[in-house]
């Protein structure tokens, strides 16, 4: 299959507007002017306060893309879907027949879905664990980003939103979907003990878009990535964070793999954001390697049960 990158996260949680202040105040996200599927000539928005969707959810801008980080009200809070992006109907035709000859149970998006997502076509799938996956073509793109706070923007682009952090109740389960169906590759992955360990996939030269992991019989979105362009931005973020008493989980260190200067903080659904910086691009020589130590320095409080060391 031909992923390029992660194009959008959706989170699901009770009392989405909690984001509202995090999203813009903390993390520098812009609120959607537009949401997917609102008439533009009668209701954009563009006094910078957040838009919702008819069923109450909240759409936040890191580029120039319509949205990039979508959240749902729901009973539980967790990851409601991951959208990989697919570069052409050609490429998104033989990936449907792709997932088919792999016995994947493929369900095609609804023209009302599409509209939702600001996509022209849609698929999702189920992985192993019961996440909702989606690929998608041609994504909307309308206005330039503009943080309320000055940060320039996200890097993003063709490298993607961000990566995420997922645990897994059966990881080899995890590993054959992503590695052997998905076509994503690995880049490293570190032991945490018996049964236990983190792997970090990518499909672009990210170092990684997914970190998939097991430290016991659960499932759970660990953290979401989302990284800025230098060390004052992490530091002016971080800044905000405590500001507005947000919990910081991991204190600001260096990863040894992805190389990311970087801090978790708590999202108002409990699971965590990472703010980083200066993440590696991996090339086309690179091969697979084991780690042993998971930070150069710092990330004081990350540890195997929360998922540590991406
Ligand atoms: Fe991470």
């Amino acid at each position: 299959m031909d992923i390029r990158n992660l194009g959008y996260v959706g989170v699901e949680g009770p009392d989405p507007s909690g984001w509202i202040p995090f999203a813009t105040e903390v993390c520098g996200l812009m609120p959607s002017p537009l949401v997917p599927g609102q008439d533009p000539s009668a209701t954009a928005s563009n006094d910078g306060t957040a838009n919702t969707s008819k069923d109450g959810t909240l759409f936040f801008k890191m580029d120039d893309r319509q949205w990039r980080l979508s959240v749902h009200p729901a009973e539980q809070p967790g990851l409601r879907y991951l959208g990989f992006e697919i570069p052409s109907p050609a490429a998104f035709e033989t990936a449907l027949v792709e997932l088919g000859e792999h016995g994947i149970d493929v369900t095609s998006g609804t023209p009302e879905e599409c509209v939702a997502r600001g996509v022209r076509r849609m698929a999702h799938v189920s992985d192993p664990a019961g996440n909702r996956i989606e690929f998608f073509f041609s994504a909307t793109s309308d206005a330039p980003f503009q943080s309320a706070l000055g940060i320039p923007s996200f890097l993003t682009g063709s490298l993607g939103m961000g990566h995420v952090g997922m645990l897994v109740p059966d990881l080899e389960a995890g590993l054959h979907f992503y590695l052997d169906v998905l076509g994503f590759e690995e880049t490293d992955y570190f032991e945490i003990g018996p049964g236990m360990a983190m792997h970090f996939l990518r499909c672009n030269a990210r170092h990684h878009t997914l970190a998939i992991g097991r430290v016991g019989d659960f499932k759970a979105l660990h953290h979401i990535l989302l990284e800025v362009q230098d060390v004052d931005q992490v530091g002016q973020l971080h800044d905000r964070a405590t500001a507005a008493s947000i919990p910081i989980s991991t204190q600001i260190g260096r990863h040894a793999n992805d190389l990311m200067f970087s801090f978790y903080m708590n999202s108002p659904f409990g699971f965590d954001i990472e703010i980083g910086c200066e993440g590696r691009l991996i090339g086309e020589d690179w091969v697979p390697q084991k780690l042993i130590r998971p930070d150069i320095w710092g990330h004081a409080g990350l540890t195997a049960e929360t998922g540590g060391g991406d």
